[in-house]
């Protein structure tokens, strides 16, 4: 059997970094974050009998780097007795630059690979397999905002508001289009055997998701946009206080910041965000798009804009 899946990149609000099993790849703290629209990556899985060895294609070149990820995600899903697989992935953006394409990649991955085997699974048991190949992943199975929550036993997940309940757009400003210089799960265990600031990261994450909680549920942009940014120089300030220092920053991704801050001060509905990549995400209310692109679009050094609203979690599309 053939099966065909979609899912969409997230982007965290109240971030992800640290692992507290690093063996089951457990996350240290809670998140919250904006599942997408607009950005893809569509996942063609079979087992066809006959063939050796799983192989994957990203689009359309064999990809060795991220094959052992991948084939260690479907052994952990169905088992190390299954068939080898054929595995091929397509990205409507770009790969490994901090704009979470693993996590749509992972998300995408378990639903046509249960599919694929003939299998039908909760979402809740899919968010926990993809999270165990990339943290993120997990909240990618969800659609709007999701609140992924550090369990005592496993990871919880629980949309907390659907893409029309609460139409955010996205703008993401592109800096840098090449893969980042140090990879997540490297980072995290540097941040927490090395930066000063790392416990005590872990130990105001409930308070900062609470904040955003709220917000969320009573619709207040300004809330969740003054949390969503503590949140973010908070984690930023771990990367750069870790031992070396990890800065994904550059000279343009400041300069987007500095346009949210003027277009806030300018009365806009709008915060910054940014992952472990060089590209500035600028959540907004739709009053504002128009203003937060022609601002972001005038930053020397900024390559590309990627406008989105929120989407759905992944899916099946196909299944032949
Ligand atoms: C900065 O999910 O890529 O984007 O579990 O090691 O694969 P692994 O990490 P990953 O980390 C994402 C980190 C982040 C923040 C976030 O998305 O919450």
């Amino acid at each position: 059997m053939r099966a065909i899946s979609q899912a969409q990149p997230n982007i965290a609000l109240i971030k992800y970094w640290g692992k507290r099993d690093a063996g089951r790849n457990l996350p240290a703290v809670g998140s919250l974050s904006v599942t997408l629209e607009t950005l893809w990556t569509k996942m063609t899985v079979s087992f066809p009998g006959g063939v050796a060895a799983d192989t994957l294609r990203v689009n359309g070149r064999p990809d060795e780097a991220m094959l052992p990820r991948v084939s260690r995600c479907l052994d952990d899903l169905l088992g190390t007795a299954r068939r080898p697989a054929v595995v091929a992935s397509e990205c409507n953006f770009p790969i490994a630059a901090g704009l979470a394409s693993s996590a749509s990649a992972f998300a995408a991955l378990v639903v046509a690979a249960s599919a694929a085997a003939g299998e039908t699974r909760e979402v809740l048991d899919l968010a926990r397999a993809a999270g165990r190949a990339s943290g993120s992943a997990a909240r990618s199975l969800y659609g709007g905002i999701v609140e992924l929550e550090a369990g005592a036993d496993d990871i919880g997940l629980t949309a907390l508001a659907s893409p029309a309940d609460w139409p955010l757009r996205v703008v993401v400003a592109v800096t840098e289009r090449g893969p980042k210089p140090l990879g997540s799960t490297e980072g995290m265990a540097r941040s927490a055997a090395t930066s000063p600031f790392y416990a005590d990261w872990v130990g105001r994450q409930h308070d900062d998701l609470a904040v955003a909680r709220a917000a969320v549920a009573a619709r207040d942009f300004e809330r969740l946009a003054a949390v969503a940014e503590h949140n973010c120089l908070k984690m930023h300030s771990v990367m750069w206080t870790s031992r070396p220092s990890i800065v994904y920053w550059n000279r343009t991704t400041i300069a987007c910041m500095e346009a949210v801050r003027d277009l806030q001060r300018g009365g806009h509905a709008v915060f910054f965000t940014i992952d472990a990549g060089p590209q500035v995400k600028a959540v907004c209310l739709p009053e504002s798009e128009a203003a937060v692109r022609s601002a972001l679009a005038g930053v020397a050094g900024v390559q590309e804009l990627l406008e989105t609203g929120l989407g759905e979690g992944a899916r099946l599309l196909e299944r032949a």
